[in-house]
């Protein structure tokens, strides 16, 4: 089975996926890795590996129906079965939601429906919760509202700083996403 990884930043859990399927504990492959910011980290980890990537500037176009129809014919050239979002800072349109909707998962680093959108770590903290977690949802039009598929949680003790909440958060994040993706491929 064929993933597509979009992102958006530094890429580490599409490391981590990669490093899961090099493992041989997720039977997969990453066809092709989908980025909106040129210059993003993630892009020279998947060039290293020969990963396709298709990268774009979203200001290059009038719309986000003319990005996302050139996204979908990458998907479709590349005979994608699964997208998986992963720190991929926009919204999803209509274009992609109807070719890929229940075919189009999204990792949030929080215990959703609490502190969906920018920073949940920050809102976590901020709030003073002593649980916070992480959570694979499907995708739909609203920013991280879709079907939950699966939860996990992360403590935030006295002793924690932003940096080990964060450490502790994307340590979970890379162990229950391949996981997950693995549950969905089957
Ligand atoms: C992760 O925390 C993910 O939950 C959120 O964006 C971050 C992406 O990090 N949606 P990375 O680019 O995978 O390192």
């Amino acid at each position: 089975k064929k993933i597509a990884v979009f992102a958006s930043g530094n890429g580490s859990n599409f490391q981590a996926i990669l490093d899961q399927i090099k493992a041989g504990t997720l039977l997969a492959e990453i066809g092709l890795v989908v980025c909106d910011k040129p210059g993003a980290a993630v892009i020279k980890r998947a060039e290293n590996e020969n990963i396709p990537v298709f990268h774009f500037l979203p200001k290059d176009y009038d719309s986000k129906e003319q990005f996302e129809a050139e996204i979908l014919a990458h998907l479709r050239k590349h005979s994608i079965d699964l997208v998986v979002l992963a720190g991929y800072m926009r919204l999803i349109g209509s274009t992609l939601l109807e070719a890929y909707g229940k075919k189009m998962i999204n990792i949030h680093p929080s215990l959703l429906p609490a502190f969906p959108g920018k920073d949940a770590i920050g809102q976590a903290i901020d709030a003073g919760v002593k649980v916070t977690g992480v959570t694979v949802h499907y995708v739909d039009e609203g920013m991280d509202t879709g079907p939950i598929i699966a939860q996990k949680s992360v403590e935030i003790t006295d002793e924690d700083t932003k940096e080990t909440v964060e450490e502790k958060v994307h340590r979970m994040e890379h162990v229950l996403y391949p996981t997950v993706i693995q549950k969905i491929l089957n």
